[in-house]
């Protein structure tokens, strides 16, 4: 959807700025909780990463960023010739790891925080400062004894201290979060990124949780990226059904490297947060381009369907126009002002994906002459072809029969054959209702079509 500006720069940009535009507006004050792994510090990129949190931040949004080192972790445990075991694929963490465990998320910390304090010349963001806080905000405790082996500083989050990181991030701050937790008791746990990351994101009733995942190396990560491999977008019930490997397929769905982080994510969405996101960290900019396009280019996961088939409100005027205007500039649509698309909103259908109006479709009846109109059929380019416009006429034509009324029509200058292979049939100006006829534009020359239901 992000159109290449490098293209069409005028036009290219124009229109790209317009479709960011709503997602700026939406995202503004909302609390997103961000997990990434203890690769990704590692990585050259990083520094892109941390300039589009500094973009997201100077936008409004609310960050909270949890960080992992398993990575780190393993290096220090190495040199140290240290053994640890692991269990149901969690590390056993005794003093003598716990002690590089601690070390090894220190220094990761640290340098994130550096690396977010840092000015940012010669940067997209140049000048841009945010400030960044930490603190005790996680309560763990200990995962306890399985399978008969004693977990000992290997912990799960017990309580988000969701109070006191709201303040931080009401104060303008974005909040760095390390992978360790702390027991009333005083001790130190080891946790998993992605355990505190879900936990933070439901105690903060965040708006969005978001993972940066790390696969073995890009071969996997191209496999996130495969919709084949996993949907773009998935509802809780869907999710489920995946990870149980319950959908009608012979190759497992779920990438065993994806199933922790989507067991996460679905968890995070079942107890409240309206969306996580998958998304492979090997992409440049990716949380940009999963947050700000239509299309998105993780998985995003919903409790309900975000797709939507309903009576057009007042407040999607806007939307409807941006999707029209484009079309009426071009002659396709009979070209409508926002005042009488204003006072003929009811009259409109839309098809909103995600808050963004796919499609919009207008019925005018003509109850004298036993007819209804459809009229200002659109689907956005980016979304022809998947029969989303099957589904406004068939939904049209409901709406015509539920009001006793059997013969459709439609006028048209660049569809014909799409409403005759819909069971229109090609009629003249003549067979139209009355008050219709006195309006036809002889000059458009529109083809007159018309199906009884
Ligand atoms: C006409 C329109 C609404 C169809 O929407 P859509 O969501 O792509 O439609 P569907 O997915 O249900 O149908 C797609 C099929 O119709 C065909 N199709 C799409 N537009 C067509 C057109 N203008 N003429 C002929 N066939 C067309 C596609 O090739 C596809 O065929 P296939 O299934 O054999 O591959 C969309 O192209 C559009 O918005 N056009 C501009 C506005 C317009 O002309 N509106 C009608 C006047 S009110």
């Amino acid at each position: 959807m992000t159109a290449d500006i490098q293209t069409n720069p005028t036009t290219d940009f124009v229109s790209w700025f317009r479709s960011v535009a709503p997602y700026i507006h939406a995202f503004r004050g909302k609390v997103f909780v961000i997990g990434f792994s203890g690769e990704m510090i590692t990585d050259a990129k990083f520094v892109n990463f941390i300039h589009d949190i500094n973009l997201l931040a100077s936008l409004g949004v609310r960050l909270v960023l949890i960080h992992g080192a398993r990575p780190q972790i393993q290096l220090r445990l190495d040199e140290s010739q240290l053994e640890t075991q692991t269990v149901m694929g969690m590390r056993v963490t005794d003093p003598a790891a716990l002690q590089c465990v601690k070390e090894s998320v220190g220094r990761v910390h640290h340098e994130i925080a550096a690396l977010l304090s840092m000015g940012l010349p010669n940067s997209p963001m140049a000048n841009a400062s945010i400030r960044v806080t930490s603190g005790n905000f996680v309560t763990a405790c200990p995962q306890g004894v399985i399978q008969g082996v004693d977990l000992m500083h290997t912990g799960k989050v017990r309580k988000i201290n969701a109070q006191a990181i709201h303040s931080r991030l009401e104060q303008g701050d974005v909040v760095l979060i390390s992978p360790l937790g702390y027991s009333p008791t005083g001790e130190i746990f080891n946790l998993t990124m992605e355990n505190v990351a879900t936990e933070a994101a439901i105690a903060l009733n965040a708006e969005k949780l978001i993972f940066l995942l790390d696969m073995l190396g890009d071969t996997a990560a191209s496999e996130i990226d495969n919709p084949a491999t996993l949907p773009r977008e998935l509802t809780v019930a869907e999710s489920k059904l995946l990870l149980e490997n319950k959908t009608p397929t012979t190759k497992p769905l779920v990438p065993d490297a994806i199933r922790p982080s989507l067991q996460y994510a679905t968890k995070a969405c079942e107890m409240g947060v309206a969306r996580t996101h998958l998304i492979s960290r090997h992409n440049d900019g990716a949380i940009l381009q999963e947050l700000f396009t239509h299309h998105g280019i993780g998985t995003m996961i919903s409790r309900e369907t975000l797709q939507a088939l309903r009576k057009a409100r007042i407040e999607d005027v806007g939307g409807i126009l941006q999707l029209i205007e484009p079309l009426e500039a071009e002659g396709i649509l009979v070209r409508r002002g926002r005042e009488l698309l204003e006072i003929e909103i009811d009259r409109f259908t839309v098809l909103e994906h995600d808050g963004i109006i796919l499609g919009c479709a207008a019925l005018y009846p003509f109850p004298e002459e036993h007819a209804c109109e459809l009229a200002c059929l659109a689907i956005h380019p980016d979304y022809r072809d998947f029969g989303h416009g099957n589904r406004l006429l068939k939904h049209i034509e409901n709406q015509t029969i539920s009001q006793g009324i059997h013969t459709l029509f439609a006028l048209t200058t660049h569809a014909t054959h799409w409403f005759i292979e819909h069971g229109f049939t090609e009629a003249t100006p003549a067979e139209l209702p009355k008050v219709k006829q006195n309006l036809y534009n002889y000059q458009r020359r529109s083809k007159v079509l018309i199906k009884h239901l």
